[in-house]
């Protein structure tokens, strides 16, 4: 099989899917993210198209209700892992990562770990999780005032812009009086450990 129309056949039933399931605003920012993540994918010698999976799949499951996700990863025996019990908004993140290693039998360990992690990182992720967390981000959409420099940061250096979003990340949940998820502050800690133990120990 031509690997080319394989991976075309599966971005068109991801995109058919996603316009189902998403409301217009939701579709756009995962169109935003995808061609977003691909550029950053592609300047820097990751895979392009397993970035435009990533891309797409990374909100897939957006608009699924936490208890409907919850029965649904019970259905397929995994359980909500225990730092996630009090951050469901993290929920669609896993969910959208199991649909399609069972339903796509999508087993690229990257792109996993990419949408999975997606709304925190966590200590030591791959770049393309680096990546898919900036393209989130800085979206053309997203209108984030700090949003045009992280990705030009990430443009020209991609770790650097990914530490970059994390710290803006951070920072703007901890000033909307957010708790932060454990697994951000592992990525604090080990991306920008300064800034890391600065802002947890402002969080509390
Ligand atoms: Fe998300
Ligand atoms: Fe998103």
């Amino acid at each position: 099989v031509n690997p080319s129309a394989l991976l075309a056949d599966t971005l068109q039933t991801l995109t058919d899917r996603a316009r189902r399931s998403l409301n217009p605003n939701r579709f756009l920012h995962l169109l935003g993210v995808t061609h977003t993540v691909t550029a950053l994918a592609g300047r820097h010698g990751l895979d392009p198209g397993q970035a435009a999976l990533a891309g797409l799949l990374h909100d897939l499951s957006k608009q699924i209700d936490p208890n409907a996700i919850k029965k649904d990863l019970a259905g397929w025996g995994i359980a909500i892992p225990p730092e996630d019990r009090d951050h469901p908004h993290t929920w669609h993140g896993l969910h959208a990562a199991e649909w399609a290693r069972r339903k796509l039998d999508l087993n690229d360990p990257d792109i996993l770990e990419a949408v999975t992690l997606h709304t925190t990182a966590d200590a030591g992720v791959c770049p393309l999780t680096q990546a898919l967390f900036v393209a989130d981000f800085t979206e053309p959409l997203r209108g984030f005032k700090q949003a045009p420099p992280v990705l030009d940061l990430a443009r020209r250096d991609l770790l650097e812009g990914f530490r970059e979003a994390l710290r803006v990340k951070v920072t703007r949940l901890r000033n909307k009086g957010r708790s932060i998820h454990p697994r951000a502050r592992r990525a604090l800690l080990d991306f920008c450990p300064e800034e890391g133990s600065e802002t947890i120990s402002a969080v509390g």
